[in-house]
């Protein structure tokens, strides 16, 4: 049986199994068995107290209050505890809205529907979105404002770090981005009665620069790694960096952007936070000219972020990812 509420947190846990349009053919199921745990050894953990060159990794020491975090944590859950009346204000389906309620990932598009609730906001330049953001719960635009300028601090720093790792000008990608967007996603996970059959998130790639994740402490974000998923399981008070598609074109491959998923469970909700960190649409990202020479010939075509976001969009996360549409 199929559903007729909007959003999985309005239906989730009246149904004991999942709904038919959330199953997943039997070749792409999360496959719970096959699942390696995560350990320091297989995600790098980055302590930015010694700042050296990242990649998908851990982030502690960041200097984002512990205050802040799990400010930004308890609204996002107060969010989606609000009445559905309350929440489907800001539903939309239309992806150009810049700040949406949604579900799943494109609903006008996938044939199978995931897990998942989001919010989805625009950050930056703060002034220009804060007054379209909910005003429910009442203390949300200060929370979340107070996040996002902190998380920004913080990935600039850490593309400076990326630009000297490629030895290029520290504020190199920083010049490149120039007026850069960030963006974030409030992602619900409600739980679910039959997680082996469903995903919260499909796999992907992030198709923007780099995105820094915030977790709460329940598990449901894998990576793959030499061809197996790994659970990274939260560590309080650490973020996950993932690098996204525009880095891996931009270091012309010397950075790959990572794959990862998200699994839903039948035990507990599951919030997660990404800060998405990407050009504006209109520049032009290509392989760095410093990084490119005879023996390195560049691997990409240049490219405007809107036409990769838009590729990205429309192909859904049914298949790895779009880089190969935009080689040279
Ligand atoms: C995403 C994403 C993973 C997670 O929103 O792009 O990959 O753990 N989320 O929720
Ligand atoms: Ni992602």
């Amino acid at each position: 049986m199929a559903t007729t509420k909007l959003l999985v947190s309005d239906f989730a846990s009246t149904v004991k199994n999942v709904p038919s349009n959330y199953i997943r053919p039997i070749y792409d199921r999360p496959n719970f068995s096959d699942v390696h745990m995560s350990s320091e050894a297989s995600i790098p953990l980055i302590d930015l107290h010694q700042l050296s060159g990242p990649r998908r990794s851990h982030v502690k020491n960041h200097g984002i209050p512990e205050e802040m975090i799990n400010n930004m944590l308890s609204i996002a859950r107060e969010f989606f505890k609000l009445p559905e009346s309350e929440r489907l204000k800001n539903y939309s389906d239309d992806p150009s809205k810049t700040t949406r309620l949604s579900t799943s990932f494109n609903v006008k598009t996938e044939k199978v529907a995931n897990w998942r609730d989001f919010l989805r906001l625009h950050c930056y330049p703060l002034q220009d979105y804060i007054q379209e953001w909910p005003s429910n719960p009442p203390s949300f635009k200060e929370h979340v404002a107070e996040y996002c300028t902190s998380v920004r601090g913080l990935i600039l720093r850490l593309l400076e770090a990326i630009s000297e790792s490629l030895r290029l000008q520290r504020d190199y990608i920083d010049k490149k981005t120039n007026k850069h967007g960030q963006h974030m996603s409030l992602n619900y996970y409600p739980r679910c009665p039959e997680p082996e059959l469903t995903f919260g998130l499909p796999g992907h790639t992030d198709p923007n620069l780099i995105t820094l994740l915030l977790q709460d402490n329940v598990p449901g974000l894998q990576v793959l790694r030499n061809g197996k998923w790994v659970a990274v399981n939260p560590i309080p008070n650490t973020f996950i960096v993932n690098i996204g598609d525009q880095m891996q074109v931009l270091s012309n491959d010397k950075y790959k952007s990572v794959l990862h998923r998200a699994v839903v469970n039948s035990d507990k909700e599951r919030i997660s936070i990404p800060t998405f960190y990407c050009p504006s649409s209109d520049s032009v990202t290509g392989p760095a000219k410093e990084l490119v020479d005879q023996h390195h010939p560049a691997v990409y075509r240049n490219l405007t972020y809107g036409e990769y976001y838009e590729k990205f969009w429309n192909k859904g996360l049914a298949t790895a990812c779009c880089l190969d549409m935009f080689k040279a």
